[in-house]
Order: C-alpha cells, then structure tokens, then sequence
C-alpha cells in the first residue's frame, strides 16, 4: 500500500475549511495565520508560498511578512511582540532556517506559546512530554495522522525513528508514546541503524540521507514513513529506497506525495486550533 498523502492532506483541507466557515459564522471572524520569512532560502521561499496558497484555500487570513538576510535580530523580536498582542492573528510562523546573526531560540521564545503554530516553544514542547495539551509540531502530527489512517492502534508496536531533531525526532517520540508504542530513537551515532530497524514494525526516516533505509533493513509488513526530501542528481528522493522498501513494508509513503502535504495541511489544523482555543478563553 503507498499512503497517498496528497489525498489525506486534501481531506483535512476540506474538513478544515468547513470548520473555518462554521467558525466565521459563530464569531464573525476567522484564524489568521502570520508567516514571517527573513532572507532568500530557496526552499523555504517555496514552503511559504505553498503555505501561504493552503491557508488562502481553506479561508484561513494569511499574511507573509518578508524580510532581508541582513534584518536586524531586534526588529524581528519587535515584530513579533507585534504581533502577539494583534487579535487578528491567531498563529505565528517563523521560517527556519533563520540567517546566522539571529537566535533561533530567542526568536521562538518570543512568540506567544498560544500562537505558537509550529509547536516549537519550550511551553509547548514541555506541554507535549507531559502529555498535556498543546500545539504539536506539524510535521510529525502529520506523520502520526498517516500512520493513523494505516493502522488504528499502534499499542506495542515498536517504532524505530531515524533522527533525533526538534522539529521530528523528539516530538515525534511523545506522539507515539501516547499511543503506547515502544520507541528506538537511532541517530548519527547509533552503531547498527540496520538491525534496529530489522525489529520496527514502524520507521520513521528523517535524517536527510538519500535512500538510507535499504530493502534489507525492513521487516516484511513493518510501515515505512519517509520524512527526507533530498534533492539528488535523479530529482527529489526521500531517506527511504522506495522501490527497494515497497516491497517488503505493508505500507509506505512516497516522495514527494507524502509527508509533504500533511505538514502543511497540519500548520492549518494548528491555526483553527489556536484560534477555537483563544475564542473559548
Ligand atoms: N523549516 C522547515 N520546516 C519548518 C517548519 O516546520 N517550521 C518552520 N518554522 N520552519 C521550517
């Protein structure tokens, strides 16, 4: 089976667009979501413009805010302080990467945590690892929601994730926690990647290392979530040898097609939610 993420990722559009209309009807008024993108980076202009185009689609208010490479650190915390206190605005993105000059930590802990879109402050985080609600980071709700649409209950099995980031890795492991999984976290230095992921009945790829998980290392009907998007001489490939793997997993999710979608598709999830959250208070 390929896990169609496009198809997912329109679902949850659609599905978003209706509560978004039912929103505006009962507050006449709809989430907002600012993305703010500081420099030139080719992918990230491109992130953007897919976002800011998804947000548009299902009627979220969706403002880019652009700025230069060489912007000062302080007229960004400025802006965003802004922004905070705007009740128009319901989520706030930064774009990362950030130039090199700004803290990518200041930054973060500047947004207010319930604008916090990304689920990358530390309230938020914490929040996660405590099993408390919160915003969770877009990608790996995204991954989780495919592995949903797979398997209902994921209780026992044994995930083995291939990376360790903040943006993935780490989050990733409290959402399959939750749902009882046991979790292997591998990582650059972990000694044999292969035979840990010969024991996952699930793996999830997010190392950016172009087709890393060979045939050989996967379990016949493990789930295979492939989060790597790799620019190689042969186009746009994942962490995952899809060809090699498709044969072996129960299920896998191409590239792109896959977890692409989702994220962003989940970045909208994360502003309706923030938005029904501050209107509730
Ligand atoms: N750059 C790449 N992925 C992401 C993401 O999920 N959020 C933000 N803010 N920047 C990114």
């Amino acid at each position: 089976m390929i896990i169609d993420g496009k198809k997912v990722a329109a679902e949850l559009r659609e599905e978003l667009k209706k509560k978004v209309a039912d929103l505006k009807s009962t507050y006449n008024a709809v989430p907002g979501l600012t993305v703010i993108l500081v420099g030139e980076d080719i992918p990230s202009k491109i992130y953007v413009k897919n976002k800011e185009k998804s947000a548009i689609e299902v009627g979220i208010n969706s403002e880019v805010i652009r700025y230069p490479a060489n912007l000062e650190e302080k007229a960004l915390l400025d802006k965003i302080k802004e922004l905070n206190k705007n009740n128009k605005v319901s989520g706030i993105l930064v774009q990362l990467p950030l130039p090199k000059h700004i803290d990518k930590r200041k930054v973060i802990e500047t947004i207010d945590h319930e604008k916090d879109v990304d689920g990358f402050h530390p309230m938020n985080v914490g929040n996660l690892s405590s099993g408390y609600d919160s915003s969770i980071p877009c990608t790996p709700l995204g991954c989780s929601l495919l592995l949903k649409k797979v398997e209902k209950n994921l209780s026992g099995k044994h995930a083995v994730l291939i990376g360790r980031s903040n943006l993935n890795g780490k989050p990733m492991t409290q959402l399959l926690l939750k749902e009882n999984c046991t979790v292997t976290i591998t990582h650059s230095k972990t000694k044999d990647l292969k035979a840990e992921c010969l024991r996952a009945d699930i793996i999830i790829a997010a190392v950016g290392i172009p087709k890393l998980v060979k045939g050989d290392w996967v379990k016949k009907g493990a789930i295979v979530i492939d989060v790597g998007i790799n620019k190689t001489d042969s186009g746009l490939v994942g962490d995952v040898d899809f060809d090699a793997v498709s044969k072996v997993a129960k299920a896998i999710t191409p590239v792109p097609g896959g977890v692409g979608p989702m994220t962003i598709a989940c970045l909208l999830n994360n502003t309706v939610e923030c938005f029904s959250k501050a209107q509730s208070k």
